[in-house]
């Protein structure tokens, strides 16, 4: 699926805002390799190398487009710590254990959480950490308005019922309770402002709706974006000053072997 990181950065800001969060829960702990599964545009390789500057760091992701642009933000001549790997997270094997895994806003576009949390918690080197963050908000009018608009038009049946989504905390706790030294796991429920036209949106555009307009033909993108946007724009209103207010909800994950 191809994601296009011009979009996906206009709301740069507080979607880095839970990597950090997710960083400052992730104990004091020596790091010589660190992976960043879904690394996107490298957003993370300043925070990791600033915390960790003896550490190799990879960055794993499937994007094309993603991948280009954090290659151009990080030229090897003055990251020469960090390097990036074309793959599927499914798939993906390092060479050696990590120390660290972090992996932001990227596993709710992977399935079956109940064999791929214990393998990467397994793939770890000893007392090695993998923290995730994933959006807890499938719930949420944003993403009942794609299923109902996806489930009403002629591409019904056709689009793909992505993104694959999460599991509750409580069993994410249960599934890494045996192999982990330690768990834990919180939500925060941010209460973006945004602004712009039509900006939550804009935001699913860059993010959710991606596979889904994919898919679509290209005489049925206008419409299903107009059907979107209309319902969006009712379920999250702008306010008198033109801002809108977006709560989303995320989960973290923070696990030692
Ligand atoms: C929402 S972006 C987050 C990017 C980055 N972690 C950040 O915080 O800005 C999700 C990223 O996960 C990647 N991704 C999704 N599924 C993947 C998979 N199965 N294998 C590798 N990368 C994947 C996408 O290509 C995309 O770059």
């Amino acid at each position: 699926m191809a994601w296009d990181p011009k979009l996906y950065g206009r709301f740069a800001a507080p979607r880095l805002r839970p990597a950090l969060d997710l960083l400052t829960g992730v104990p004091d702990m020596p790091a010589g390799r660190i992976v960043d599964l879904g690394c996107g545009s490298g957003v993370l390789m300043g925070p990791l190398t600033s915390r960790w500057p003896d550490a190799t760091v990879t960055g794993v992701d499937s994007s094309d487009e993603m991948l280009a642009l954090a290659r151009k933000d990080h030229p090897a001549a003055d990251w020469p710590q960090v390097d990036w790997v074309n793959a599927d997270i499914v798939t993906w094997q390092p060479a050696a254990p990590p120390d660290l895994i972090v992996s932001n806003a990227a596993l709710h576009w992977v399935s079956d959480h109940e064999l791929l949390f214990p393998r990467l918690l397994d793939g770890l080197a000893e007392g090695g950490v993998l923290a995730v963050q994933v959006p807890g908000n499938f719930d949420q009018p944003s993403h009942r308005i794609i299923r109902d608009v996806t489930d009403q038009g002629p591409w019904r049946g056709r689009v793909p019922a992505r993104p694959a989504g999460i599991l509750e905390p409580r069993a994410y706790s249960d599934l890494l309770a045996d192999k982990a030294t330690s768990v834990e796991i919180w939500e925060t429920v941010y209460h973006h402002v945004l602004t712009g036209q039509d900006p939550v949106f804009e935001w699913l555009r860059g993010s959710a709706l991606r596979p889904i307009l994919a898919a679509l033909n290209e005489g049925e993108i206008e419409p299903f974006e107009a059907l979107c946007r209309n319902a969006l724009a009712q379920a999250y209103p702008p306010r008198p000053d033109g801002s809108v207010a977006f709560p989303f909800r995320r989960v973290f994950i923070v696990a030692r072997r």
